[in-house]
């Protein structure tokens, strides 16, 4: 019978338990793939040192299951940082933040020596942009940003009802065709006012772990 979304998710989400080094500190992530590490993570608790959370979510999950959570601050390298993807390309770049958490995200992916991309097969695409890209915006730029997101092609909504945990306002991006990430998330992250992009290119994953009918497939950046 073939596998549901949620059992792929849970599939990669304990495959990813393989890269975790005994007595680390790890990344953690957000979203519902995440969620299934977390879970995982728990069974191996006495084996790690701590986390290092991305969103609040995820650190309250982290602290539901006695995992410590660690400042990021506190921290000067991790060796691992593991989280899913809303769209990941052949090279590893990513976008992200579908969950709202991007900036967070990013700032615990830069600390990590490897980013562990955990994702169900159906992530995987040729070409970035057809899942909207995702911008954290200072509330007094977000016309400007607009603009900005326009003249390059794409038709930015502001998130509604939707706060981040740093307190700004998501864009969500729809019809860009993202063919060379690293300049676009170069360009955008320019901008006064964009706190963060979702594009994951100086970022991108180390490797993925892709959830397939046949099992884990192993993507090696
Ligand atoms: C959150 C993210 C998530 O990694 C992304 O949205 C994937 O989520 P899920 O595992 O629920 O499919 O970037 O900001």
């Amino acid at each position: 019978m073939a596998m549901s979304q949620d059992e792929l998710k849970a599939l990669v989400a304990k495959a990813a338990l393989e890269h975790v080094p005994e007595g680390a500190v790890v990344g953690v992530g957000t979203g519902s793939t995440v969620n299934m590490f977390i879970d995982a993570l728990a069974t191996i608790r006495s084996k790690v040192a701590g986390a290092v959370s991305s969103s609040v979510k995820s650190t309250e999950r982290l602290l539901g299951h006695g995992i410590a959570v660690l400042e990021a601050n506190a921290v000067a390298r991790i060796p691992v940082y593991i989280d899913g993807a809303d769209e990941i390309d052949h090279g590893g770049n990513m976008i992200k933040g579908g969950g709202g958490a991007l900036t967070r995200e990013k700032i615990v992916a830069d600390l990590a020596d490897r980013f562990v991309c955990i994702a169900d097969a159906s992530k995987l695409v040729k070409t970035l942009g057809k899942f909207p890209l995702p911008v954290e915006v200072i509330p007094m730029a977000r016309a400007q940003i607009m603009r900005r997101l326009k003249d390059l092609g794409g038709d930015p909504q502001p998130r509604h009802n939707y706060v981040t945990d740093n307190g700004n306002q998501i864009l969500d991006v729809r019809g860009l065709s993202i063919t060379d990430p690293l300049a676009m998330e170069t360009a955008i992250n320019q901008w006064p006012g964009v706190v963060e992009v979702g594009i994951f290119a100086v970022n991108r994953a180390s490797v993925c772990l892709l959830g397939t009918p046949d099992g884990v497939r192993r993507l090696d950046f």
